[in-house]
């Protein structure tokens, strides 16, 4: 049984290595570095930035670090399969693309070549309303891609409506309501009394994905005003500083809807250990932002690629070595946090 596994890592790994050859870039951070030289300040600027101290977007990534993975040995992990389904879809593995607002800063072919890379990896790709490509130049240019269509709530609903209507004849398969904007002067939407699905979106039949959401509170309140899934997200520590970090608030998140809908995460994903965690702490599904971005900035399509390509290879080896053969193998058991062994 190793041995079947063993010729798959080393074809793998043969891959990965002749990237890694070709590019001289081995992990995100490498991606990020790359693309902190290469890019414009302006463009840097707007995508790197946090709100105020951005100690929200530091959280993201620290708090990561202060869960321990306790691995299983003495398991077959010769067949590995990282697929998973998402809102009925399969996907091949459990990372998307986060909608992230004007990729075309990041590399002339923009969201089209983030939505070809995600079509290529098998993933699901998550367009912004802010993109710099319009809804139907994505569809024809990745007409095999898992692809969801982010929403703000905008006090035009019959824009919205017209994008929704659109999103739907070009065949995108859910709706991303993020709720944690200020775009509009409301903040934090969904945290109010009596939240509701806007009635115009209930024109959809879409499956919608409310995104942005911290709490246990507001994720029941999202699940019984119907949401299909809950995207926990601190916006990439863009909206309110202080916030939790999104791989904190998820145990409280999926303890309180269970089953009742899906729940994802995004927020500081830079390894496979990390979308480990993720998966072992409640998430069915990990998107990532600027990760994504870096890659974009360094090659278009293929840099994005390479990032997905890399996180899948992490996420191969640290299932490998947990003792998982699949994400139905991954429990909450297995990701507990630091202070727990300082208990000992
Ligand atoms: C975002 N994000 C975002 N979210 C959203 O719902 N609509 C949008 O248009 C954007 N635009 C956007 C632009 C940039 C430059 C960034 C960095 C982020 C938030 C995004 O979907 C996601 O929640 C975070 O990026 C996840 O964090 P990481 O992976 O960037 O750490």
């Amino acid at each position: 049984m190793m041995q079947r596994a063993a010729i798959k890592n080393s074809r793998a790994q043969r891959v990965d290595d002749k990237m890694a050859a070709d590019t001289g870039l081995v992990c995100l951070q490498d991606y990020e570095q790359h693309a902190l030289s290469r890019l414009d300040k302006n463009a840097l600027d707007y995508y790197r930035c946090g709100a105020g101290e951005e100690d929200s977007l530091q959280l993201n990534r620290t708090c990561f670090k202060r869960l321990r993975i306790r691995p299983r040995c003495l398991r077959d992990v010769s067949l590995l399969d990282l697929s998973t389904s998402v809102l009925g879809a399969t996907v091949a593995l459990p990372v998307g693309i986060a909608p992230t607002a004007m990729q075309s800063m990041a590399h002339s072919d923009g969201e089209l070549a983030s939505a070809r890379a995600a079509e290529e990896a098998g993933a699901i790709f998550v367009l912004s309303t802010l993109s710099t490509s319009s809804i139907e130049e994505v569809a024809s240019a990745a007409p095999n891609a898992v692809k969801w269509f982010q929403l703000y709530i905008y006090r035009d609903r019959e824009l919205t409506r017209e994008l929704v209507r659109r999103a739907e004849w070009a065949g995108y398969k859910a709706l991303v309501l993020t709720v944690d904007a200020p775009v509009f002067g409301n903040r934090r939407c969904i945290a109010r009394d009596h939240f509701q699905l806007p009635s115009h979106l209930r024109i959809t039949q879409l499956p919608i994905v409310l995104k942005g959401v911290l709490t246990a509170e507001d994720a029941v309140k999202g699940a019984d005003a119907g949401a299909a899934a809950i995207l926990v997200s601190n916006h990439g520590g863009r909206q309110v500083d202080g916030a939790p970090a999104a791989i904190e608030a998820l145990p409280e998140v999926a303890r309180a809807v269970g089953d009742r809908v899906e729940v994802y995460m995004d927020g500081g994903v830079t390894q496979g250990t990390d979308v480990f965690k993720a998966l072992a702490l409640g998430a069915r599904m990990v998107f990532i932002g600027r990760p994504a971005l870096w890659g974009l900035a360094h090659s278009g399509k293929r840099g994005v690629c390479n990032v997905l390509s890399i996180l899948r290879r992490e996420l191969e080896i640290t299932f490998q070595l947990t003792g998982c053969a699949s994400v139905v193998d991954v429990s909450s058991k297995m990701v507990v946090h630091e202070s727990s062994y300082y208990k000992l």
